[in-house]
């Protein structure tokens, strides 16, 4: 439902035409912090982009991106004119609030998150993509609702781990992307030691599709900023599996 600032903002009009040429656009959530939201959603867009997608990644954790690090970007400024261009980042576009405030954290409050997340969806040039990826900040709170309310298309990926504090929090996640009708792709298990059925038992009862385990991986932590070393880690396979799975 726009409210009465949308009228006069003329970045929310900029924002469809910035993504007039994004084929899929999937958002990666959890709620829960700390749960590989950002290791998925980058790993996914790498294999995507290393089955010959056009694949871009939008960081939208403003206090602490991490995107760039996981897939070791360059430092510096994007290029600009006419809006910013994400960064060729191992195959993938790759857009992140880390490239204009490198190493500080980014202060934003309320208004001020809704306004840097508006922005960053004004200016930046993705051009042709089949997918973008989006990989929200934890919790279900301002960032979450505004890709809700101002992404097109948007469809969401919902990670979880089989503990019973992740488990609840990804329920009360269900429970209102479902009540705003807002399509879930499915339900992933992540950081996967046992054979716990909770977090495909959970899909079933909201009838959100469970689309696999990726298993927690100890060689994971050093692959972090190498690509290739990335790929190489059994957490990767099975994101590969995944990718194949929301794509196919
Ligand atoms: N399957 C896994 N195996 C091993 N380590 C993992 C796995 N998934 C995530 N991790 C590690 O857990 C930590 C948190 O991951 P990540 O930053 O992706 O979580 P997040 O959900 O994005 O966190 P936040 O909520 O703060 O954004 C990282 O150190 C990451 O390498
Ligand atoms: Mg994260």
């Amino acid at each position: 439902m726009p409210g009465p600032l949308d009228a006069v903002d003329p970045r929310a009009a900029v924002v469809e035409d910035r993504l007039a040429g994004v084929g899929r656009i999937v958002a990666v959530t959890g709620s829960k912090g700390g749960i590989g939201k950002s290791v998925v959603s980058a790993s996914l867009a790498l294999a995507w982009a290393d089955a010959g997608r056009r694949v871009g990644l939008l960081d939208l954790d403003f206090t602490s991106p991490c995107s760039h690090v996981i897939l070791g970007a360059d430092e510096g400024f994007p290029g600009e004119g006419f809006g910013v261009d994400p960064k060729d980042t191992a195959g993938v576009s790759l857009m992140s609030v880390a490239f204009f405030a490198p190493e500080v954290a980014v202060p934003l409050r309320g208004d001020e998150v809704a306004g840097a997340f508006l922005e960053l969806l004004a200016v930046t040039r993705w051009g042709e993509l089949d997918l973008l990826v989006l990989d929200l900040p934890p919790g279900l709170g301002d960032i979450a609702l505004d890709v809700v309310r101002l992404v097109p298309r948007v469809e969401f990926l919902l990670l979880s781990t089989s503990s019973r504090v992740v488990l609840g929090s990804v329920e009360r996640a269900l429970r209102l992307l479902t009540g705003l009708r807002v399509p879930v792709l499915g339900l992933a298990e992540n950081l996967q030691q046992g054979n716990d059925q909770g977090v495909s038992r959970l899909g079933a009862s909201f009838g959100v599709p469970f689309l696999g385990a990726l298993p927690y991986d100890a060689g994971l932590e050093d692959a972090l900023g190498d690509p290739g070393r990335l790929r190489a880690t059994a957490f990767f396979a099975a994101v590969r599996r995944l990718a194949g799975r929301l794509s196919g």
